[in-house]
């Protein structure tokens, strides 16, 4: 294992350490958005003690008032842990009383798609000056290999003039959980984990353990730690890019691939992938921190950033193969509407972050469409506020009539529409492009003009 303290001695061993135990000590989690709040509601839960701080003192206020906007935890389930040991608090101080502290703020990229450790150093320095010898400090965050002991660790030593490694210790536990993912939740999933030395590795095994049934891995650093998490999403990018460049193939010779992939995936050991926009704050991002670290370890990455490109201009490219595809069946028509149904990054949550929909709906409007969106999973005002974008009602719904109707996520309410609804909401020779393809085997395909991908 990695770390060992003056004459070789694991520092967790150390008697500083004796009130951090993975059983019973106060835990503290930094930032409760997708990740940090499930944990603290997980821990809470199991009668922990859970000192939960963000900086966001208007989502703190509404997560003490029993509601979670992001949809990641159910009411009672909140309930019971607010009710229990959690306490959602905007004050730092509070965070002396933890001897762990669990950090989930965000990771997310600058404009010219390099790492932003902004949100790490920022609750670096909040955490700093609240530690004291004995204090444990975990990052969740998704990172390059290095960022915890070589970024984080040191911004630690400045704010709280402790030595790290022998007065506070660091680990790493990446968060692997999925918006919208009833399957793979804290409690499930298995957990990697690894601390500045054993002894401290054992230990948070022990603590994360206990909310899965001891779904742990150890690994053996903190760096193959965050580096697995690190190419975990990268792979997924790279997986996706594939079968997105094999989609504009297709669509080009005139096959589904859909059809192809059916076809393609009776093979034993191909692999599952969907074509699609690629959004969010994890799939669409976390490769850049790995391409940033190959760039300034001196290899220029190939692979990872091809996936990127592809899969960043996914939703011009498919806008351009609406838009030409419309004008094939219509001619010239005088700024055709069209209506684009979906707007979240993915299906079933209302996660706006990184969408590519707002990217469609703009490529949609430069080739002369008046491009309205819905979903009902947003707030159209705030959507149209930001994106400057119409975003319908439902009621609005009800009376629109649009010549291209644009399913671009497959949000169950969309899964529900029958042909009837869509005939309703579409022009006479209007087309309906289905991205997802979920409408490919269904009376919206075989008695409308139909396109997808
Ligand atoms: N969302 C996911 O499904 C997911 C999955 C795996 C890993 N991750 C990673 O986990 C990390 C957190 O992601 P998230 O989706 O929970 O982000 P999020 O934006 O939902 O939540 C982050 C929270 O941190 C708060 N915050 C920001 N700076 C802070 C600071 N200095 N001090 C205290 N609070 C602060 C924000 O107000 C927000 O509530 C990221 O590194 C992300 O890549 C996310």
């Amino acid at each position: 294992m990695n770390a060992t303290g003056p004459g070789g001695v694991d520092p967790y061993l150390s008697p500083i350490f004796r009130d951090a135990d993975p059983d019973g000590a106060v835990l503290a989690v930094i930032g409760l958005g997708y990740v940090g709040l499930p944990l603290a509601v997980a821990f809470a839960r199991k009668g922990r003690r859970v000192v939960g701080y963000d900086i966001d003192a208007a989502r703190v206020q509404r997560i003490r008032a029993g509601s979670d906007e992001t949809g990641e935890v159910a009411a009672d389930e909140l309930r019971e842990a607010l009710a229990g040991g959690l306490d959602p608090t905007a004050d730092p101080e509070a965070l002396r009383a933890a001897r762990f502290i669990l950090v989930c703020v965000p990771t997310p990229i600058t404009t010219d798609r390099r790492p932003d450790l902004g949100p790490l150093l920022a609750a670096c320095a909040t955490v700093g000056p609240r530690l004291s010898p004995g204090s444990v400090v975990v990052f969740e965050s998704t990172v390059y290999p290095g960022v915890t002991e070589d970024v984080c660790g040191p911004a630690l030593a400045r704010a709280s003039g402790l030595e790290i490694g022998r007065e506070v210790l660091l680990g790493y536990s990446p968060e692997r959980i999925n918006p919208g993912d009833r399957r793979h939740r804290v409690d499930t999933i298995v957990k990697v984990v690894a601390g500045q030395g054993q002894a401290l590795t054992d230990a948070l095994g022990r603590l994360y353990g206990a909310l899965n049934g001891g779904l742990v891995h150890q690994a053996p650093s903190i760096r193959v730690a965050e580096a697995a998490k690190a190419i975990e999403n990268a792979q997924r990018d790279i997986n996706i890019a594939f079968v997105n460049e094999v989609a504009l193939i297709c669509e080009r010779i005139g096959l589904s691939v859909h059809d192809v992939l059916e076809a393609a995936r009776t093979k034993w050991n191909f692999l599952d992938f969907r074509p699609g926009l690629v959004g969010g704050h994890c799939i669409g991002v976390d490769p850049y921190y790995l391409s940033h670290l190959s760039q300034i370890i001196g290899h220029e990455p190939e692979v990872i950033l091809a996936g990127r490109r592809l899969n960043d201009r996914m939703a011009d490219d498919v806008a351009d193969r609406i838009a030409f595809r419309y004008r094939a069946i219509s001619g010239q028509a005088v700024r055709p509407r069209a209506l684009v149904l979906g707007v979240t990054f993915k299906e079933n949550v209302p996660d706006q972050r990184n969408s590519k929909v707002p990217q469609l709906a703009g490529r949609l409007l430069r080739h002369g469409f008046d491009v309205m969106v819905y979903d009902p999973h947003i707030d159209p005002a705030a959507f149209s506020a930001i994106h400057g974008l119409t975003a319908v009602s439902t009621d609005d719904l009800k009376v629109f009539v649009a010549d291209v109707l644009v399913l671009a996520v497959a949000h169950r309410e969309f899964r529900a529409l029958d042909v009837e609804t869509v005939v309703r909401m579409l022009s006479p020779h209007g087309l309906v492009a289905d991205l997802p393809g979920l409408w490919r085997q269904t009376l919206i395909c075989k008695r409308l003009e139909y396109w997808s991908l």
